[in-house]
């Protein structure tokens, strides 16, 4: 079932571009977005006064990427929810509250002890799962499969990008019926379309993935800066590498460096920064002078053809991908991300599809 592929994560990388095709099939429709899981329920979850998500691990991250476009787009303020977290604290979930479970397996068992207490509260509760007929999708009121086709790898690939692009289609079909977003709309669907095309641009980068993990196998840590919409392409990248290559790795907000982090840097640590062009590129140029100022290992994520602006002294090392709308770059910018940790597993001499002590679906609490 591998076909040419060693593992199943190096598949399930290399399948993104036709999964993410597949999420999107006949849901982009004239112009507009159709979701037959929400459409009965869009007035309600426009009307409620906050939409929480709730998950674990990597689909938490995908969330977490949702969450600033699905503000943007909605109107509706977003708040965050680990689902152990929330039952830890018996956090408060209202009436008029939409609690939207993301799981790929569905079948997460803090996920939906979480959702069995958003029912009880009341909370309109949407799924979004890749997998027909698990506990999810039975017992939310509505919800959206992803379709990502089965994933078999532990680690979670491409179920990470399907998430964000179906939260992505959520996110704009919520918005559909504000007038003056309506460019911005277009926009992003327009990005959608081609961003199978860009994933399959983007998966050209493995061989130089597999290179930059041969200069990183004898570290003892990586740490991912990134911010805005790439936030938590930081913490999916930093939680790829330690759950399947066993190397210690950290995702981190590049706004909080100065409080704590940079008493970290020196010339072995190597540190991962995400300046792809958006609203934050800017700040992170100036992220990266700070860190060179201080003789960091860097690996810049730039924009194709940002090389010299990002390094204009050719002192780090570079991952350059395609551009897309501001919103839909964490798709793109996982995917080099993935590779790495993938290499890196291969190459440390760890099992790719069965790291240790971790199972696919985790069904306990
Ligand atoms: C549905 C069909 C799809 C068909 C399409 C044609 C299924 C599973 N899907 O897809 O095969 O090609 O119509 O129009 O038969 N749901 C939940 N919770 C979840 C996920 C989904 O309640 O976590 C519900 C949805 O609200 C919806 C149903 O499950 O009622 C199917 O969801 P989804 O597969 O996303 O709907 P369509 O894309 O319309
Ligand atoms: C990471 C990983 C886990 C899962 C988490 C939630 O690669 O696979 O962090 O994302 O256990 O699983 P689901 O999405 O099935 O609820």
């Amino acid at each position: 079932k591998k076909g040419s592929y060693d593992h199943f994560m190096q598949k399930e990388i290399h399948e993104q571009p036709h999964s993410l095709t597949t999420t999107m099939r006949g849901r982009l429709k004239d112009g507009g977005v159709l979701l037959g899981g929400l459409k009965e329920h869009l007035k309600t979850i426009r009307r409620s006064r906050r939409v929480v998500f709730i998950g674990c691990g990597t689909s938490y991250n995908a969330a977490l990427a949702a969450r600033t476009f699905l503000e943007e787009l909605s109107g509706i303020p977003v708040t965050m929810e680990v689902a152990s977290d929330l039952l830890d604290r018996q956090g408060p979930i209202y009436r008029d509250d939409t609690a939207v479970f993301v799981s790929q397996s569905g079948e997460t068992a803090d996920t939906l002890l979480a959702l069995d207490y958003a029912l009880e509260n009341g909370a309109l509760c949407v799924g979004i799962t890749n997998t027909v007929g698990s506990s999810l999708s039975r017992k939310t009121h509505c919800g959206i499969h992803i379709n990502a086709g089965c994933e078999i790898g532990v680690a979670s690939t491409k179920a990470y990008t399907s998430q964000i692009v179906v939260m992505a289609m959520m996110a704009l079909a919520i918005g559909s019926d504000q007038i003056s977003s309506q460019a911005r709309r277009e926009a992003i669907i327009s990005g959608l379309s081609s961003l199978p095309r860009y994933a399959s641009e983007v998966l050209k980068l493995d061989s130089e993935m597999k290179e930059l993990a041969s200069s990183l196998i004898d570290s003892e840590s990586l740490l991912v800066f990134g911010r805005g919409y790439n936030y938590a392409t930081a913490l999916e990248g930093a939680l790829k590498v330690k759950e399947v290559a066993l190397m210690h790795s950290e995702g981190m907000l590049a706004g909080e460096m100065k409080h704590g982090p940079l008493a970290l840097v020196d010339e072995n640590l190597p540190i991962i920064v995400i300046a792809t062009r958006d609203a934050c590129f800017s700040k992170q140029k100036s992220v990266i002078q700070q860190l060179l100022s201080r003789k960091g290992r860097l690996i810049v994520m730039c924009s194709k053809g940002d090389a010299s602006v990002v390094s204009p002294s050719g002192s780090c090392r570079l991952i350059e991908v395609p551009e897309v709308a501001d919103c839909l770059q964490p798709v793109i910018n996982i995917i080099p991300l993935q590779l790495l940790a993938y290499h890196l597993t291969v190459l440390r001499g760890f099992n790719v599809d069965q790291p240790r002590n971790l199972a696919k679906s985790v069904t306990t609490q």
